[in-house]
């Protein structure tokens, strides 16, 4: 199981201090991972406040050349030399606001692998999709245009766009079945590990029941995260159901 925390643009130094303060005594459990994507400013701060602690480190997006005249972004061979092992890639957010499209995710997820970074691509169909019946046709389309090539091992993250900071989400059938519809995607283009993650107003109450449902291999978190208490009890529902299949 993944838990992911993705920060967005929040948090300060002080309250990334406190936050990390409270994950001091925490016991981690080695089948269940928890990664925090923090703005990239705070990289840095925050590795050097995980150092030995059971926690990765990851990044909430970054640029597909390695270096060059693009004021603003960031190399994915910075993130790695900062101590990332993931990034997110294709977020709705910077699919809305800044016109990233399938063929430019797809560059990105190209370049992070080269530079040694787990790429965890985001999918979700908006509600007029949704509504009118086309979701599957729709993540597929995406699963096909973003899925680097070549590639052994991805993480997808199902986020349907109308659940995230909505409070509303998709039941049980429907995320089971656009989840089993992306690894058996991934199947077709020979990838030989992926993993799944929901992600889309989950919080410790309805992580359970989510991370109980079949082919949802974590959570990939905003609101709930940036609260250490609901982060650590979503992490614990996580290792809860791990408990009851095993
Ligand atoms: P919420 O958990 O706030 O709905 O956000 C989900 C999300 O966008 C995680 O990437």
């Amino acid at each position: 199981m993944f838990i992911a925390a993705n920060w967005k643009m929040n948090l300060n130094k002080k309250q990334i201090q406190e936050y990390i303060v409270h994950l001091e005594n925490f016991q981690f459990n080695d089948r269940v991972k928890a990664c925090i994507f923090p703005s990239f400013i705070f990289i840095d701060y925050l590795s050097s406040l995980i150092l030995d602690k059971s926690i990765s480190l990851g990044s909430q997006n970054c640029h597909f050349e390695t270096n060059g005249a693009f004021t603003g972004d960031i190399s994915p061979y910075s993130l790695k030399q900062y101590g990332c092992e993931y990034v997110i890639l294709g977020h709705s957010e910077r699919r809305e606001q800044y016109n990233e499209n399938n063929n430019f995710i797809k560059k990105c997820a190209h370049s992070a692998i080269d530079a040694g970074l787990m790429p965890i691509i985001c999918v979700g169909e908006s509600i007029e999709i949704r509504n009118s019946g086309n979701a599957i046709n729709f993540i597929k389309s995406q699963i096909d245009e973003c899925l680097p090539e070549n590639c052994k091992d991805i993480y997808i993250a199902y986020e349907p766009m109308w659940s995230i900071g909505t409070g509303i989400m998709p039941n049980n059938n429907e995320i089971e079945e656009i989840h089993s519809l992306i690894k058996n995607e991934a199947v077709k283009k020979n990838i030989d590990t992926i993993k799944v993650l929901y992600g889309g107003s989950v919080k410790p109450d309805n992580a359970e029941k989510i991370m109980s449902i079949d082919n949802v291999d974590g959570t990939l978190i905003g609101g709930a995260s940036l609260n250490v208490k609901d982060f650590l009890a979503i992490y614990v529902a996580a290792v809860k159901q791990l408990n009851v299949i095993s």
